[in-house]
Parts: C-alpha cells; structure tokens; sequence
C-alpha cells in the first residue's frame, strides 16, 4: 500500500517572516496529517528552510535542480549544493519550466538524473496543455515526457522518485480536474510502468497537481491510482495546506 505525499510547490513566493509564520503553523497543525508532508522552496530560503524543519516530520527540497554537477554555469545550483544543506526532494520537469523556461523534455531527464545521482528523490512533473486535451493527444504527451526519463535512466530509476501528474489547465486556475479525469490519466502512467516493471508500478507515488484545496483533496485522493497532491497557492497558508494534509 502507498502512503500519500502532500507536497507543497511554493513558486516565486515568500519572504522570510512568511515562511517562519507558514511553517511554523504547519508544524503546530501535523499532529493531524494523514498523508507524509514536504515543502519545496526558492533556492535561497532553503537554509532557513532547512534551520526550521530540521528534525521534524516534515521533509523539504527545491523546486528545480541544475542538471550539471559544478562548473561555469551561472545562475545554476546543483544537486550536490541541495544536498549540503539536506534536501530531500527536488521538483523537475514542472511545467512552468517547460513553457515559460524552455525546458525540454531531454533537459528534465537530465535533471531528474542529476537529482538521483546525489541522493535526491526527483518530483517528476508531467502534463498536458489544454489545446492537447483538447486534441485528445493526453496520453501521448504524458507518455512522451515519461519516455524521456525512462530512456535515460531506466524504468527502475522511477521507483526512486515520485510523479506528478499536473494538467497545465488545472495550474492555478481554480479548473480542478474531475477526480476521474486524473484517475484515467493516473492509472494510464501506472499502466504504461507496470508494462516495463511491474514492481516499479506498484510502488511509484504519483500525485495529483492543479487547484487542489481542502475541499477537493479528499475525493482525489480517494482514487485508486492517486497517491497525494503536489500543491501550488494552497500550499502558501498554512491553514490552507493543512486541510489538504489531512485528507486521504
Ligand atoms: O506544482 C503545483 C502546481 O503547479 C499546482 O498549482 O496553484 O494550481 O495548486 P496550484
């Protein structure tokens, strides 16, 4: 059986009172949490991240990772700099890098490589835009940023991270999708695993991403192939996120 993640994506967002104030609710509210919890932050509130989570039940990371290891790359922050300072998850493939960062799918393997080779679990981002449900192209697009990774790595490799399943309609638009759209878009990734590696099927977490709130989490994560949510605006109050923390 496959415990739920509820992780939180906090994008461009916050200051340091913020987060102390965040944090410090979530961490007074976890008694309460059915699902395991982790945060993912801006590279340069990490440190404080880490200060503040360090020794709790709830596990933080970054919200991309650069595929190289060190060198002239300016700008860029490794997997072996996450890991100094504790991470455990790093978000890949989100698809706000892929659209608005020119992110391609070869890019997001190599960092879902990155994060694995330093010990780091990858939140693997997958999703269609809205002209491609439109289209009927689904699957293709998600099996396509899938193949990605797989080519590169291996199927076993998935079995070391988690997938994020986010319709890129569903980001931030209050437009959830229906319980059973994402469970046949769940259950198609499982599928199309479970085809190469069984085992890796079995285990592999896969959450749900897209204007997930306390009202809604529930009925998602009841879903069979729905393992958690990977959480964008909600995840900035703690009220907010705690509600989704207390679902499934
Ligand atoms: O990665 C989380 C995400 O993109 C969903 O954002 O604001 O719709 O929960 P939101």
């Amino acid at each position: 059986m496959r415990k739920t993640l509820v992780a939180g994506n906090w994008k461009l967002n916050g200051s340091k009172d913020s987060i102390k104030e965040l944090l410090g609710g979530v961490l007074a509210g976890m008694s309460e949490a059915k699902s395991d919890v982790a945060v993912c932050a801006p590279y340069i509130y990490i440190p404080l991240v880490q200060e503040l989570l360090s020794g709790t039940d709830v596990a933080y990371g970054s919200e991309s990772i650069s595929e190289y290891d060190s060198g002239a790359y300016t700008g860029e922050i490794s997997g072996a700099m996450l890991k100094d300072f504790d991470c455990e998850y790093a978000i890949v493939g989100h698809s706000e890098r892929r659209t608005l960062f020119a992110e391609k799918d070869s890019d997001t393997a190599n960092k879902f490589a990155a994060a694995r080779k330093h010990g780091l679990k990858p939140i693997l981002c997958v999703g269609e835009l809205l002209e491609e449900r439109e289209q009927g192209i689904t699957e293709e697009v998600v099996a396509r940023q899938l193949d990605a990774v797989i080519e590169l790595e291996g199927v076993e490799a998935l079995a070391d991270g988690v997938i994020a399943y986010e319709p890129v309609w569903a980001i931030g638009t209050g437009m959830t999708a229906s319980p059973q759209q994402a469970q046949d878009v769940h259950a198609f990734i499982r599928g199309k695993i479970a085809a190469l590696n069984a085992g890796v099927a079995e285990k592999v977490q896969i959450l749900y991403g897209g204007s997930v709130n306390g009202g809604n989490a529930d009925e998602l994560f009841a879903m069979a192939d729905i393992d958690g949510g990977l959480i964008g605006g909600a995840s900035l109050k703690a009220e907010d996120f705690l509600a989704i923390c207390k679902a499934g």
